[in-house]
C-alpha cells in the first residue's frame, strides 16, 4: 500500500512546515504502508528537513524531461533529487488538460525520471464525457500504453501508476469502489502484458479523487487498489493521516 498527497498549488513555506510536522507526529512510521507528500517546488527542501528520518517520503508534483539548461521556469530530476525527492508525479489530468501536458511528454519525463532515480507516479484517467460514453477503458488503456512507452521491465519494477478520473478530482463525487474496482483491473493486465507477470502484479495502482476518511476504505478494501493519491484531503494533517490508517488496516 502507497499513500501520496499531492499538495497542489498549496501551502506556502510556513504552511508547509507547519503540516510536515503535524504529519510526522501523527503518522509515525507505518508498518505495512508507504507514505509520500509531494508539496510545490518552493517548499521541497524545508519539508524534507522535516521529513529527513521520519517513516514519510517526498515526491515533487512535475518536472522538466531535460538534464538542464534554458528552460525557464522549469525543475530537473538531477535537482529533485538532490533537496531528497523520492517520487515524481507525472502526468496529472491538470497537467494535462491546463499545460497541454501529452502522453508522449509524459513517456519521455518518466524515462528521465527513472536515469535520475526517481519513482514516478503516472496518473491516467477519462474525463466525464469519456465516462458518459462508456469510453474509459479504451481513454485509459491509451494512456497507460503511450504513458509508459518505452520504459523497460527493470524500470518497471520501479513505478506506481494512479487511477483518476477527471470527474472526480476535487469535486466529491467519488468513483465507487465497483468502477474503481474495475478500471485497476483493467490497468492491472495492461501493467502485466506490457511489464510481465512478476513485475506487473507488483507496481502500486493508486486511486484518487475525493478520496476522504469517510471512504477511504471501502476502496482500499477492494482488489487492485494498492492505496490512494489523495488531494484536498492530504492538507489536513488528520485527515490524511487517517486515510493512512485505513491503508494500514487493509494492508
Ligand atoms: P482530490 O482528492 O482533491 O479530489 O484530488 C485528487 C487528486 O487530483 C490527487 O492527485
Amino acid at each position: 500500500m502507497l499513500v501520496a498527497g499531492n499538495w497542489k498549488m498549496n501551502l506556502d513555506l510556513a504552511a508547509a512546515r507547519q503540516l510536515t510536522a503535524g504529519l510526522v507526529s501523527s503518522i509515525g512510521k507505518p508498518e505495512k504502508t508507504l507514505v509520500a507528500i509531494c508539496p510545490p517546488f518552493v517548499d521541497l527542501d524545508a519539508t524534507y528537513s522535516i521529513l529527513h528520518g521520519s517513516g514519510i517520503r517526498m515526491g515533487a508534483q512535475n518536472m522538466h524531461e531535460s538534464d538542464s539548461g534554458a528552460y525557464t521556469g522549469e525543475v530537473s530530476a538531477s535537482m529533485l533529487r538532490a533537496v531528497g525527492c523520492h517520487y515524481v508525479i507525472l502526468g496529472h489530468s491538470e497537467r494535462r488538460e491546463y499545460f497541454g501536458e501529452t502522453n508522449e511528454i509524459v513517456s519521455r519525463k518518466a524515462i528521465q525520471a527513472h536515469r535520475h532515480r526517481l519513482v514516478p507516479i503516472v496518473c491516467v484517467g477519462e474525463s466525464l464525457a469519456q465516462r458518459d460514453a462508456d469510453r474509459q477503458n479504451a481513454v485509459v488503456e491509451e494512456q497507460v500504453r503511450q504513458s509508459l512507452d518505452g520504459l523497460t521491465v527493470s524500470q518497471g519494477s520501479e513505478l506506481v501508476l494512479a487511477y483518476e478520473p477527471v470527474w472526480a478530482i476535487g469535486t466529491g463525487r467519488t468513483a465507487s469502489p465497483e468502477q474503481v474496482e474495475s478500471m485497476h483491473t483493467h490497468i492491472r493486465s495492461l501493467l502485466v502484458e506490457l511489464f510481465g507477470q512478476k513485475t506487473g502484479y507488483a507496481i502500486d495502482i493508486l486511486y484518487g479523487g475525493s478520496v476522504k476518511p469517510g471512504n477511504a476504505s471501502e476502496l482500499f478494501a477492494r482488489s487492485n487498489v494498492d492505496g490512494g493519491l489523495i488531494g484536498g484531503a492530504a492538507l489536513n494533517a488528520e485527515d490524511f493521516a487517517s486515510i493512512v490508517k485505513s491503508a494500514e488496516l487493509a494492508a
